[in-house]
């Protein structure tokens, strides 16, 4: 089943009724028509047919478990899980109730900076850190759930949830007697730590930001296994998906306070972000496995935690597969791996691979299946707006006032040819082109909001002449009216995709035929310079699908972000009113109770973003998701990416391998030993 053909048709027929209008109007225009490549198959549930929270009659574990609970290492397991532990439901498992062993190995580009996620550290991405941290809620498995059931995320470590009537205050209900990896009890005091001494610490820069709940939101603790939100203004339940991953995920207080300097006179800030280094292992968790060995540059292990506090409906606790491995290479290396049976899986978003990965994924006995999902995937160049930041000189605040210029950021659409961008990084049927905004897969893209400015150099050379940018000098680049200095900008781009280099050589040569020099600028981590702001423009993928996803990433919501508009240090900047829009109708989606309410605030985005040529769009493709077909319960409609990346959408710890196909563990018999 694929979302979008209905809404292709739709789309087609409005666009079609509009014709007369559009030509009217500037030189704005639709879309081209859209081919889906999803090949995604599901039958949705409600929202309560994938977990569920009770005690059952018994419980059993991994049988290697059961040894060290005879030796007097562990205590029993009844012991070990909460009263009411997390139930994974068999409907929903594609494959039913799993066998124990065996070893899931990833691949990944990233390398862990340390474990101290609370503060904002990464552990290298590709689903390492998935595997150990648990948020309060989750998002990933929504795609499995019915449109009429998505009224916010799925509970997690918060079991539910309540609003008072005004919906000023949201009460969270935690799931009682979950117990970390060392066997410490988890409780609301991890949940404090994390917001009074973490989210609100101005000093702590971690994954939510600190209005990441609303501007003025307090926490309570209410009790051990509750505690409270108190809003400024009344909230909906969109609000309470911020709470998913990345941003909701307490660490262990009883680990990390001590080097936290509110309890701690000797620690510093910078001590307190690096106080779970890379190297020092075991770490503490809540998730299904545990980093237990790490060798830089090579591979990081994660054994089971014999304290998982989620069990199927047999009472086995999970997860199912003893060891994970996460081999530290490149992320091309992923799908090659992949491809070879020697990774298991792959979000293979590198569509360079993708005909051959697909070629070769076909055949009769290859070990991996690929599952193509909707266009989630683009890419864009991002132009600073800020009229302060990284402006070092005339030329740069000239740039800037031109970056303003509406009419500077349509002669860039018109100048490219999308479709021939498209197919530098993929021949075939993979891209589209990409305008901006959200990217076609998302369930908030809306077509007849999408405002498309299609290569046209004629046009695209008035506008920049409108402008006054002639080439006075005759070189063949245009010059600026104020400075006299070519028109010449720096690109920054980053290496670590071959993706992003070919795109970035189209648009060199096409910006150079409307006389504009591009200055390419390559770069290991293009993040770094991001966040920064000492840029002019930046080519990178950035695709966004669920509005309140770190959104803070997308639109001004906060004055760090986003990274193309900051504010300076002295908290300037001066937003386009448009832009107050967009933040206004994300405001919105996080208030209102009413879906289409949100639909309708998406779309204002949509039109906002396209319209104004917020950023400058370029391609956009399917991902799909490789996995070896020895995996059990991957279910076949997972998407690489939607509301969370398909890590978390394929729920890792109802993965199972037969027994006979099962890899050997490099540590069997092993726990986390603290
Ligand atoms: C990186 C990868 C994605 C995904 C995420 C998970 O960003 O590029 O495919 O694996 O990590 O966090």
């Amino acid at each position: 089943m694929t979302k979008s053909n209905p809404r292709q048709l739709a789309a087609l027929l409005a666009s079609a009724s509009m014709i007369g209008m559009i030509a009217a109007s500037a030189s704005a225009d639709m879309m081209p028509e859209e081919m889906s490549m999803s090949s995604l198959q599901y039958e949705l549930l409600g929202r309560d047919d994938l977990w569920t929270y009770k005690s059952l009659d018994s419980y059993s574990e991994a049988p290697f478990l059961s040894e060290l609970v005879a030796a007097g290492e562990l205590p029993p397991v009844e012991e070990r899980l909460p009263d009411e532990p997390l139930v994974h439901l068999s409907g929903a498992m594609s494959d039913g109730i799993g066998e124990y062993g065996g070893v899931f190995r990833h691949v990944i580009g990233g390398r862990p900076e340390g474990w101290n996620w609370m503060a904002g550290q990464h552990q290298g991405w590709g689903g390492i850190n998935m595997a150990m941290q648990e948020c309060l809620v989750r998002v990933g498995a929504l795609w499995q759930v019915k449109a009429e059931d998505q009224s916010g995320p799925l509970p997690n470590l918060a079991k539910s949830w309540e609003w008072n009537d005004e919906r000023t205050q949201l009460t969270l209900d935690l799931v009682e007697g979950a117990r970390w990896s060392d066997g410490d009890p988890f409780d609301a005091e991890d949940v404090r730590f994390w917001w009074e001494d973490n989210v609100q610490d101005d000093n702590v820069s971690g994954w939510m930001s600190k209005n990441g709940m609303g501007e003025g939101t307090t926490m309570d603790v209410v009790d051990d296994a509750t505690i409270r939100f108190n809003f400024q203004k009344p909230q909906g339940p969109s609000r309470v998906q911020s709470l998913a991953y990345i941003q909701g995920c307490p660490g262990p207080s009883h680990v990390l306070k001590n080097s936290h300097p509110r309890y701690n006179g000797d620690a510093t800030y910078e001590s307190y972000r690096n106080a779970l280094p890379a190297d020092q292992l075991p770490a503490v968790v809540l998730g299904p496995w545990v980093p237990v060995v790490h060798r830089p540059d090579e591979i990081v292990i994660m054994r089971r935690n014999p304290y998982y506090w989620k069990v199927d409906e047999a009472g086995n606790q999970l997860p199912y597969m003893n060891e994970m491995h996460f081999k530290l290479t490149t992320w091309s290396d992923r799908t090659t791996q992949a491809v070879a049976g020697t990774g298991d899986f792959s979000n293979m978003e590198n569509p360079g691979n993708y005909v051959a990965a697909l070629k070769q994924s076909q055949a009769e006995d290859s070990p991996t299946k690929a599952q193509f999902g909707p266009r989630v995937l683009s890419w864009e160049i991002e132009l600073n707006f800020s009229e302060t930041v990284g402006v070092e000189d005339d030329v740069d605040a000239e740039f800037r006032g031109l970056f303003r210029n509406k009419d500077f950021r349509v002669a860039l659409n018109h100048a490219l040819d999308r479709d021939a961008i498209g197919q530098s990084i993929a021949r075939g049927p993979f891209s589209y082109p990409y305008p901006g905004g959200f990217s076609t897969g998302s369930p908030y893209y809306d077509y007849e909001s999408t405002v498309y400015y299609p290569f046209d150099q004629e046009k695209a050379n008035a506008l920049l002449d409108g402008l006054g940018l002639s080439d006075t000098d005759g070189n063949g680049v245009r010059n600026l009216p104020g400075t006299g200095s070519d028109l010449e900008i720096d690109l920054a781009y980053d290496t670590g995709e071959p993706t992003d280099k070919k795109q970035v050589d189209a648009v060199v040569s096409m910006f150079g035929e409307v006389g504009i020099r591009i200055l390419p600028r390559a770069l290991d981590d293009i993040e770094a310079l991001a966040d920064s702001g000492n840029f002019n423009m930046i080519e990178r993928r950035h695709h966004w699908v669920i509005p309140t996803r770190q959104t803070c990433d997308y639109v001004p919501v906060s004055i760090g972000c986003p990274d193309w508009h900051p504010a300076d240090d002295n908290g300037n900047r001066n937003l386009f009113d448009w832009e107050q829009e967009m933040v206004d109708a994300v405001n919105l989606i996080q208030e209102t109770w009413d879906p289409a309410e949100a639909a309708e605030a998406a779309k204002t985005i949509q039109r906002n973003w396209t319209e104004n040529a917020y950023t400058i769009g370029l391609t956009q493709a399917p991902a799909a998701l490789l996995i070896n077909k020895r995996i059990k319960n991957a279910h076949p409609g997972t998407p690489v990416f939607m509301f969370e990346w398909a890590e978390d959408g394929v729920v890792r710890e109802r993965l199972w391998v037969a027994s006979d196909e099962q890899i050997k563990e490099l540590l069997p018999g092993e726990a986390p030993s603290y």
